[in-house]
C-alpha cells in the first residue's frame, strides 16, 4: 500500500465548485463512493499529481478526459486513485474467532454426518491488497484440513488486485499473523524479495482475483458462497447504495452461508432473511436447497518458489 500522505491542496491546482460537483456526481454514480465537501481536499490531493503527470492545467480538462474522451484506462485509474485501501491480516479478530470456534466445527460435524460436502466457497468483496482473502485462506487451511477450498477476491482497483495477486508484503506485516500460520503458510523473501513475506503455494492456489465494482448491479461472480466478507467499504456508500449492495450479496449466499461486514457497518435496512449471529456476522436462514456448483480445482502450483525460502523457524521480523 502506498504510504499515506497528508492531504494537501496544491495552490496551483484549485478545484472549482463546478468541477467538484462533476467529479463527486460521476464517482458516486459509477462506483457508489460518496465524497462529502469535507473530503474535497483529499480528492484534490489524490488527483492533482495525476493532472501534473498528464500535463493538464485544470480539473475540468481531466474530467473531459475521463468522460467526453471516454479514456477507459484513465477512468479506471481515477477510481484507483480515489479509493482507500487500508487493510491488514486478521483484521477484526473476533470475526475470525467466531469462524474458528463456531462455524468451522459446525461444518465439520455436518460433513461427518453427510449433510454437507467437504468443500467451501468464499468471496472477499473489496479485498484490497489481499490480506483479507489470504487470512481467510490460512484459517480454513488449518481448520478444515483436506477440504476443497475456493476463495474469490474482488476489488474495484486494478492496482490493489495486482498487488494481491503478487501475494508479497513488507515483512513487518508478519506481526499481524500468528506464529503457527506464519510457519505453515508464509515464505520469507530472499534476494530481490529480501525484506518481504510471500504467501506460500498452498495458500496462493486457493485464491483467485477478479475486478468487480460492487456498485454495478450485474454483480458478475459465479455461483454462491458459504462465506462472504464485505468489510470496510459500505461506509463509503449512501444508505441506498449500501442496501443495494447487501441485497446483491445476500443473493450470492449459499443456504446456511454467512455474511461478514466491517465492525462499523450495518445492513442498511436490507436485512430480509438474515439474522445476526456474531460480531458483524449474519447468517442466512436455511432456504430451499440450491444445487451446489461442481467445484473445480485450479492447477496446483509448484512448491518451488524463486526468491523465497521456508519461513519456518524464527518469526519473520
Ligand atoms: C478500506 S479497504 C477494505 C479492505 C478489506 N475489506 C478490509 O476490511 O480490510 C476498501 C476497499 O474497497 C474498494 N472499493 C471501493 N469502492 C468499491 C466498489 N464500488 N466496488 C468494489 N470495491 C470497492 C477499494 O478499492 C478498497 O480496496
Amino acid at each position: 500500500m502506498a504510504p499515506r500522505r497528508r492531504p494537501t491542496t496544491d495552490p496551483g491546482l484549485r478545484m472549482s465548485d463546478g468541477a467538484f460537483r462533476l467529479f463527486r456526481t460521476l464517482i458516486e454514480a459509477e462506483v457508489g463512493i460518496q465524497i462529502p465537501e469535507a473530503k474535497r481536499p483529499l480528492l484534490v490531493s489524490r488527483l492533482a499529481r495525476r493532472l501534473r503527470d498528464l500535463g493538464l492545467d485544470d480539473f475540468e480538462a481531466y474530467y473531459r478526459r475521463v468522460t467526453t474522451d471516454r479514456d477507459e484506462a484513465e477512468r479506471a485509474r481515477m477510481f484507483d486513485l480515489i479509493s482507500t485501501n487500508e487493510t491488514r491480516f486478521f483484521r477484526e479478530p473476533k470475526q475470525f474467532e467466531f469462524l474458528e470456534r463456531h462455524v468451522l466445527p459446525a461444518w465439520t460435524e455436518q460433513a461427518a454426518q453427510g449433510r454437507r460436502p467437504r468443500s467451501v466457497r468464499v468471496w472477499s468483496a473489496a479485498c484490497s491488497t489481499g490480506e483479507e482473502p489470504y487470512s481467510i485462506g490460512m484459517l480454513l487451511l488449518s481448520g478444515l484440513p483436506g477440504w476443497e477450498i475456493e476463495i474469490l477476491g474482488t476489488d474495484l482497483s486494478t492496482r490493489v488486485l495486482d498487488r494481491a495477486r503478487a501475494a508479497l508484503w513488507p515483512i513487518e506485516k508478519s506481526q499481524q499473523i500468528s506464529e503457527p500460520c506464519l510457519k505453515a503458510y508464509m515464505l520469507r523473501g530472499t534476494g530481490e524479495h529480501e525484506g518481504c513475506m510471500k504467501a506460500g503455494p498452498e495458500l496462493r492456489r486457493l485464491v483467485r482475483f477478479q475486478r468487480l465494482n460492487l456498485h454495478d448491479a450485474r454483480c458478475e461472480v459465479d455461483g454462491r458462497f458459504d462465506l462472504i466478507f464485505c468489510r470496510n467499504v459500505l461506509i463509503y456508500f449512501s444508505v441506498e447504495g449500501r442496501a443495494s449492495v447487501v441485497r446483491r450479496l445476500v443473493e450470492r449466499l449459499a443456504p446456511g452461508g454467512y455474511l461478514f461486514l466491517g465492525a462499523a457497518e450495518t445492513l442498511a435496512g436490507a436485512s430480509e432473511g438474515l439474522r445476526s449471529v456474531g460480531p458483524a456476522a449474519y447468517s442466512l436462514a436455511e432456504r430451499a436447497a440450491v444445487p451446489r456448483r461442481r467445484q473445480t480445482l485450479r492447477s496446483v502450483l509448484s512448491n518451488r518458489e524463486e526468491g523465497t525460502r521456508e519461513a519456518g523457524g524464527p518469526r519473520c521480523s
